[in-house]
């Protein structure tokens, strides 16, 4: 099934200048790559994005870590995105990352934290996700109709 996923180089991969090797890895396995855009989070979007973690107790260095500079947001589409995509990135710990994998590569090993990228988990999150993070194109959606 064609899917969009959201997908988000986060800080550290900004930091480690890894947007085009992201691009290229995502468009290698024949998925497309749209509305890419630099944004900088705030407190209140990144409780949004990370609800299911607001009570963990490494939330606090998370959401820290997610402000601690500019991401790279884009919209992925593609057979199969969401979980194609989710391969691509490899294990949330990176140091359980496969080699090969982007976290495998570029992840911090000695903490899970920094793992420089997120991609949606379900096909229902990946929509919530972009209509998150690109509320400029659900206004459209609602224009065209
Ligand atoms: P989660 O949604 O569980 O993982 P994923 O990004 O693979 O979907 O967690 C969101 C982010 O929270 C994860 O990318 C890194 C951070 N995190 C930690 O810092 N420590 C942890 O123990 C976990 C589970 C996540
Ligand atoms: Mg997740």
């Amino acid at each position: 099934m064609i899917e969009r996923t959201y997908v988000m180089l986060k800080p550290d991969g900004v930091r480690k200048q890894l947007l085009d090797e992201i691009i290229h890895r995502i468009e290698n396995i024949g998925l497309s790559v749209s509305n890419v855009k630099e944004m900088y989070l705030d407190e209140e979007i990144i409780r949004e994005h990370y609800a299911h973690l607001v009570d963990k107790p490494f939330y606090p260095t998370l959401e820290l870590f997610m402000m601690s500079g500019p991401v790279m947001a884009m919209i992925v589409e593609g057979e199969n995105a969401v979980s194609r995509v989710r391969s691509l990135m490899g294990a949330t710990d990176s140091k359980d990352a496969l080699p090969g994998t982007i976290r495998g590569d570029y992840g911090d090993k000695t903490c899970c934290t920094y793992n420089i990228i997120h991609g949606s988990d379900s096909l229902e999150n990946a929509e919530i996700e972009i209509n998150r993070f690109y509320p400029e194109l659900k206004k459209n959606k609602v224009l065209k109709k």
